[in-house]
């Protein structure tokens, strides 16, 4: 009986479908460690003010020395004022494991959610106020 509730629940999700394939995704390798890549795209959220990045550095087991494949999630987004020649800052948010999505939603992230849990505002106390922040 598990098994066909197993079963049944595999065949629900898969006909359900796969999210759709990402677009737009760019591709580099790194120049000084080839089997080292960064996928990203443009993204948007809460600020549209600003030029925003979303994406991936992939790191192989070759290269970390782990059992094990790292991809590592970043966001990018560009300052507000005079991203040209604005400095860039490093933001890491809370302990390994913890979602970067807080420290962009809140403390001294682009926007604050607001009470509704639907709609965000711009934070003008933003780290991209003047800086770049990866
Ligand atoms: C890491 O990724 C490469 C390329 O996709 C794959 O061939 C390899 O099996 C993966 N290694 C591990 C430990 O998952």
């Amino acid at each position: 009986m598990f098994l066909v509730a197993v079963v049944s629940f595999v065949i629900a999700l898969a006909s359900a479908g796969l999210p759709p394939t990402t677009k737009d995704v760019i591709t580099i390798q790194s120049q000084q460690h080839p089997e080292v890549s960064i996928s990203y795209k443009k993204t948007c959220i809460c600020d549209t003010t600003v030029n925003a990045y979303a994406g991936y550095v992939h790191m192989p087991s070759s290269y970390t020395g782990e059992s094990y494949n790292a991809s590592l999630f970043f966001w990018y987004f560009e300052a507000r004022n005079d991203p040209e020649h604005a400095p860039t800052t490093m933001y890491f948010a809370g302990v390994p494991g913890e979602s970067s999505t807080y420290a962009v939603v809140s403390e001294g992230g682009i926007c604050t959610v607001l009470g509704d849990s639907a709609t965000t505002e711009e934070n003008a106390w933003s780290y991209n106020q003047y800086s770049n922040v990866l």
